[in-house]
């Protein structure tokens, strides 16, 4: 019998029924097709960046430190930064600039990003890590050191960075009064052009940072090396070669 049709009893229904299984099989086939086309297209943009499929990335912090610089809004991060990249070349990523440059590249999440900034509020974990390891990979076969500048600000950011990234190697705080931060801000704020450089956001990023310090810091005794941050910007430097020092030297 060709055709099913000319039998109303079993025998037409279990035509049928091969025909809706053929089908299934059909549709399960092209779903695998669709499922691997998809891994494959993950797995290639992941390595593209850098980044193995175990989540890992390729930085070795025993031979590459790891230094990460640690301190209130207007402590003088960036400042030490600039002196430290001139005396010992290390590659210095700011996650407060990896953000601006990502909100400046107009993509899908700039305005969220800004908002969140200018309410002077901690930008959400994955999207400040992404953009940390996506520029470390990118930078990790010439970098002599890192300086990561601005990251942890909270606890889990520290662990997630340790498990995706690499063990950090110190840490460099620097340590001021908030009327010495205020202070210090409100006059950037004269020529920076930041958005978050006004007074009322200034109060807000000044609470976040007090919000989470402690906990921060309280996770590495060993590792974190305080500075006060009231003193002059060259007697603070040299607090930091005594700290970095040893590290090139090794
Ligand atoms: P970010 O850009 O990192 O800002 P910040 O932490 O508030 O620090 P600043 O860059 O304002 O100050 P600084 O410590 O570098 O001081 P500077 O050297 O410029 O972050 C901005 C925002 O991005 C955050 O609010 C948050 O929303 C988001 N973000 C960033 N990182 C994040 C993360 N990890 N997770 C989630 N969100 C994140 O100095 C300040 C002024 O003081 C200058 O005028 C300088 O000349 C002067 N000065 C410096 N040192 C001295 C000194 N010793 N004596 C006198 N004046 C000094």
């Amino acid at each position: 019998m060709l055709s099913g049709d000319c039998y109303s009893d079993g025998s037409l229904m279990k035509t049928h029924s091969i025909e809706e299984k053929l089908l299934k099989c059909k549709c399960s086939c092209v779903f695998l097709f669709i499922f691997v086309s998809w891994l494959k297209l993950y797995s290639a943009q992941w390595e593209r960046r850098g980044i193995s499929n175990t989540g890992k990335a390729p930085i070795d912090s025993t031979k590459t430190p790891i230094v990460w610089i640690l301190g209130g809004p207007g402590s003088g991060k960036g400042t030490q930064c600039d002196k430290i990249i001139a005396k010992y070349g290390f590659t210095h990523l700011s996650t407060g600039d990896l953000l601006r440059a990502e909100v400046q590249s107009g993509s899908d999440r700039a305005k969220t990003l800004t908002a969140i900034m200018e309410r002077g509020e901690l930008v959400p974990n994955d999207v400040v890590l992404d953009l940390l390891k996506e520029a470390m990979v990118a930078k990790a076969d010439k970098a002599k050191g890192f300086l990561i500048d601005g990251y942890p600000r909270e606890k889990s950011q520290g662990e997630a960075f340790e498990s995706a990234i690499a063990p950090v190697t110190v840490i460099i705080y620097f340590e001021a009064s908030s009327e010495t931060l205020t202070k210090r801000l409100l006059g950037r704020a004269l020529s920076s052009g930041r958005a978050d450089d006004n007074e009322e956001t200034i109060k807000l990023r000044l609470k976040t940072f007090l919000d989470n310090n402690d906990q921060v810091l309280a996770q590495y005794p060993n590792k974190l090396k305080r500075i006060n941050a009231e003193d002059t910007v060259d007697s603070i430097f040299s607090q930091v070669e005594q700290i970095l020092d040893p590290l090139v030297t090794k």
